[in-house]
């Protein structure tokens, strides 16, 4: 991966020389630098150890591995216009959807001859969006009329991306305590950062879907968020991995730090129960 490492580099470091380093933007591209490898990492060993992708071609591990990689390629774009935007208009866009990061290292790649390859391309344009949003896709339509082999290698490496990205951020979540550290945390007021779940995100949660970003209000929304995650899990062996690393128990404990009724919480850590019984049996 020496190569693209180095392609990797330069577009980190086209946006470290636009920024200032006392920039919020400054941090978060050192940030998405680091996430970068450790979303190689992540998903390298789920390459080793996920049975449903045991028997796949050094050509689809080469590929897999540039999409790991370069899914958030264009995020170091995307620093740059938000700071320029910012310093334009004097306003904190660190959360407007204004910027499509999966867009704009999907048109990067397609520029890059030796990226220029749907496996790729494919998974860094949709790593970040809702599953139910990809499926109506026109680029999902047109995969499901490839020849079977060629569409399962596609999405197999969307899914492989999607547990790593997830994996990757749960292990700095946890260790560093980023989510008090990121653009959400530092715009919630002090009653939000301990206020309870909003009815949008709760709904969601106990429907056993993928919490949206845009409907969360509180610091308690953002940690169901991230426990929503076990939903769009597409491996088994990232699911086992949630729970042989505690990330249940680390985000309980931060719900516990919030105002949430003990029947919101335990009917939180009886979903998270039964979801850890049925991957064991
Ligand atoms: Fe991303």
């Amino acid at each position: 991966m020496k190569m693209e490492l180095t392609e990797l580099k330069k577009h980190y470091r086209q946006a470290a020389a636009k920024i200032p380093h006392d920039s919020f933007y400054f941090e978060a591209n050192n940030h998405k630098y680091r996430h970068s490898i450790d979303v190689l990492h992540a998903g390298q060993e789920l390459l080793q150890d996920t049975p449903e992708l045991a028997n796949v071609s050094a050509d689809f591990k080469i590929q897999a591995q540039r999409a790991l990689l370069f899914h958030d390629i264009g995020r170091f774009e995307e620093n740059i216009r938000r700071y320029e935007s910012e310093l334009a208009q004097h306003e904190l866009s660190a959360l407007s959807n204004t910027y499509d990061h999966g867009l704009i290292g999907y048109e990067i790649l397609q520029n890059s001859p030796p990226y220029n390859d749907l496996r790729i391309l494919f998974a860094v344009r949709y790593h970040g969006k809702m599953m139910s949003e990809v499926k109506q896709s026109p680029m999902w339509h047109e995969i499901e009329k490839l020849p079977p082999e060629q569409a399962d290698e596609i999405k197999k490496i969307l899914y492989l991306v999607r547990d790593a990205d997830k994996l990757a951020n749960l292990r700095v979540q946890k260790a560093q305590h980023h989510l008090r550290q990121d653009a959400f945390y530092k715009q919630l007021s002090p009653e939000a950062v301990i206020g309870p779940f909003s009815a949008l995100p709760k709904e969601q949660f106990f429907a056993e879907q993928t919490v949206d970003y845009t409907n969360l209000k509180t610091y308690a929304d953002r940690v169901l968020m991230v426990l929503s995650w076990i939903y769009d899990f597409n491996y088994r062996r990232t699911k086992q991995l949630f729970f042989e690393h505690q990330y249940d128990a680390y985000l309980l404990g931060e719900l516990q730090t919030c105002k949430i009724t003990p029947s919101d919480f335990k009917a939180v850590q009886n979903i998270l129960e039964n979801f850890h019984q049925n991957i064991t049996v």
